[in-house]
Parts: C-alpha cells; structure tokens; sequence
C-alpha cells in the first residue's frame, strides 16, 4: 500500500517544481495595493548561530549589520505606506527576529505609527523566554509566540548542535512554563524524521508538549535536500505522522496537516488565512495581483537597494490565471477546506477545467465531504496532504535557492546563507 504514498510524493514534487520558476530581477510596475487589508510579513534573517538542519534564509548575527538592516526596513516600510498598502496583521519570521530586541521593539513602534495592526505573531527560540521581554512584547501587540524546541530529547538536541546553545530539554521545558500564561497563543515547533529519532521519542515529545501550557503545536516532516539521503522511508513517516496525529486530535485540533491547536486562527501558514500577502526584508516572499515576488536574498544587497531607494526591483514569477486557481487550492487546501462556492463564482467553468486532475485525485479517494459550499477534508487525507504540502515547501525551497543563486557575486550568500 505504500506504493501510493510513493506515487502522491514524487508527483507532487514534479507538480510544485515546475511551477516555482523565477524571472530575474527587474522594476515591478505591478507591485500594488487595492483598497483592501493585507498581512505584512517582516523578515528579521539574524541567527546568533546557525542550525546544520534549517531551510530558512538565514545569516549570522553582526551588531552594524542588524543596525543597517532595521533602518533598510524602515525605509521599506515607509514605501509601502505611501503606496497605499493598509495592513492589520504582521508575521514576523526568521532567523530570530527576537536576536536583537532593541532594534524589534523600536520596529514595532514604528509600524504602529503607520498602520493600525491588531494582530502579531513572531517567532523565537527558546534562549528568548524572559518574562519582562514578552511582557514588553504583548504590550505592543503580540498575539502569537512561536517558539522553535525541536525536540524533547536531549540527545537529539545535541546532534542538531541545540543541547549548548539553548539548553537541556527540561531546561526548555522550565522557560517555556514560565510564559506560557503571558501569550494569547504559544506555539512550540517540533521536527519529526530527525536521524536516530524513534516512535518513543515522538510520544515523549507529545506528553512532554501537553504538560507545559501551550496551546499549539506544530510538528514539522523535516525538509530539505541536504536530508534527502538520510530520508526517512514512507512507511516510518506515516507511522510517525499517525503517532501525533492520533495523540493530539481530541484536545488539539488539525488546523493544517502538522498544526495542531486549541484556537482556529494564528497559524505558523499565514498563506491559509491570508490569500494576499506582501513580505518586507531580505528574502521576504509577496503574493500580490495574480504574481510571487521575492525580495533580494542578499542581506547587504537588500541595504543597498533601499538606500537608493529600488523599491520596485523584485524577482518575479508572473502567474496565469491558472495558476492563481492552483495556488488558491492548494492554500486553501493546508487549511483543509476549499471555499469551492466562492471560487466558482470569482472563476466561472475555468476552475473546473484546470483543477479536474485535483478534485479527481480528492473525490476518487473519498477524501472531501461537501458542506455548504465548501470542500472539507476528511481526515484519512491528512498523511495524504501532508506528503502534498511538505512537496509544496519544498518546491518554496528550490525557489529560494534559486533567489540566492541570482544574487550578484558580491552578495553575502554561500556559506551564511541557506
Ligand atoms: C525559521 S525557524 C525560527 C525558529 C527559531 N529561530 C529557532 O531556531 O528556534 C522556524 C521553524 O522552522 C522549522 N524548520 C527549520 N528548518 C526545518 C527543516 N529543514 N525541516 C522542517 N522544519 C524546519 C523549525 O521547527 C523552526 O523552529
Ligand atoms: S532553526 Fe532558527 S536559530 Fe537555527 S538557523 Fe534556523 S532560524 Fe536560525
């Protein structure tokens, strides 16, 4: 039977590959705003030390470039303000955005003078957990904390070189305790398909997680191609899947196939809830007017284009109207509906004819009940969008690499970057 999950894995792969391409850099007339609210999403790439497994875009911390890097973003930001774009909700993500809490704050200040944003979610990692710094941090706004643990087990931690760096598991577990309260939403992000991880470990990761006060959870496949060869075989990966799946669903629900949480909204895919999104900083990702663009994936390259003030030059990948309708299923889909009366409506006979494959494939399986309009995934789908939506990521990973590759030789890529 595991032939299917094989089959769904490198179709997927094939499907998302083909359509991550980008165009290269050039003045993007159709970066605009429509009198509408979108999420910003901010990208601080800071790490005091970098983790041998991270797929992220990410460069080592230096105090002058951090400095130079925040007032680059101002400037961003500044642009956008007189672009027209309003927004009420902020991401921030990294890296670390927490690595220098000086220069976050002072950027949270003065976002507040420009937008009216309500919600904020911000990711950090466990070294961050100072009661006064999130207490100063929900003063200005935070909602959701998102905290990268990896793991419970220490000897996992030491292999992925964390055990130093942010101390033993119940030394995480104590500060994560500690601020638990603080947080409208306390997320704990969790890797499964590590090397030498077992089924216990997962459990205890699951008991340990239940015990510490926070209401979310997301249990990340691990991804990326540097792990491909230590890949973990599909069998153990459904068992594995299963294992969280099975121990998490009565008091936190699937919100995504590896988000599993007590409330409905702020999730780590702000792409479920937010169709449109526009990304500040270097490597920040937008999704605007039917096309992908990407900031430069280049820290000092980023600075020096907002000092001679090149907000328009993005990479770009233009979408047909095809495929807006895919992109629009398959993020609605990491949600496990599909608002199919809504799309029929903005689309016409055209959505029918470009997603047939996809709505066969859910159908077919029996993995969709209707319910008022929409399309809703059953459980038994999850492994099946799980393999789906890590292919996804991981075609986002070739894309990025992509990004970096067509920085200019000066760029600050290579070994700092992923
Ligand atoms: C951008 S990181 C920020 C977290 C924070 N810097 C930290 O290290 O605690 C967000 C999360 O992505 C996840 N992540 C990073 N690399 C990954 C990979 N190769 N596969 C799966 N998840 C990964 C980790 O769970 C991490 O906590
Ligand atoms: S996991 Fe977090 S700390 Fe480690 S390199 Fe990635 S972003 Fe930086």
């Amino acid at each position: 039977m595991i032939i299917f999950p094989y089959l769904l894995k490198n179709i997927s792969r094939f499907y998302f590959r083909r359509h991550f391409k980008l165009n290269t850099e050039s003045q993007c007339s159709c970066f605009r705003a429509q009198k509408k609210d979108y999420l910003l999403y901010i990208h601080i790439p800071f790490c005091q030390e970098l983790c041998p497994y991270c797929t992220f875009f990410r460069v080592p911390y230096e105090k002058n470039l951090v400095v130079a890097y925040y007032q680059a973003l101002k400037k961003e930001l500044f642009w956008l303000k007189s672009q027209g774009f309003c927004f009420s909700a902020l991401y921030v993500g990294g890296g670390t955005p927490t690595v220098d809490m000086g220069e976050l704050i002072s950027l949270l200040q003065y976002l507040r003078e420009l937008w009216p944003i309500r919600e904020i979610s911000l990711e950090t990692h466990p070294n961050h957990l100072e009661k006064e710094k999130i207490e100063v941090l929900v003063k200005h706004g935070l909602k959701r904390l998102s905290v990268g643990v990896q793991s419970f087990d220490d000897q996992l931690l030491k292999a992925m070189n964390r055990y130093e760096k942010y101390g033993s598991s119940l030394e995480i577990q104590e500060r994560i305790k500690n601020i638990a309260h603080l947080v409208p939403t306390l997320n704990i992000d969790l890797i499964f398909g590590l090397e030498n991880q077992t089924l216990a470990m997962i459990h205890h990761d699951l008991e340990t997680f239940k015990n510490l006060g926070a209401n979310q959870i997301s249990y990340y496949p691990l991804m990326g191609e540097r792990h491909s060869s230590k890949a973990l075989s599909l069998v153990k990966e459904k068992k594995f899947y299963q294992a969280i799946y099975n121990c998490m669903k009565q008091d936190f629900p699937a919100r995504s196939p590896w988000c599993f949480s007590k409330n409905k909204d702020l999730l780590d895919e702000y792409i479920i809830d937010h169709e449109e999104y526009v990304g500040a900083g270097a490597g920040a990702l937008s999704y605007l007017n039917g096309s992908l663009f990407a900031q430069s994936f280049s820290v000092n390259g980023y600075i020096k284009k907002m000092n001679q003030s090149l907000f328009l030059s993005r990479m770009k990948k233009p979408f047909t109207r095809a495929d807006q309708i895919r992109y629009r299923f398959f993020s609605q889909l990491f949600g496990r509906s599909i608002e199919w009366k809504a799309m029929k409506k903005q689309y016409g006979p055209l959505v029918f004819f470009v997603l047939c494959k996809e709505l066969l494939f859910f159908r077919c399986l029996l993995y969709f009940k209707k319910k008022k309009g929409f399309f809703v995934l059953k459980p038994e789908g999850f492994f099946s969008l799980m393999l789906i939506m890590k292919e996804f990521f991981h075609g986002v990973n070739i894309f990025r690499k992509m990004a970096i590759a067509s920085c200019s030789p000066s760029c600050d890529r290579g070994k700092n970057a992923c």
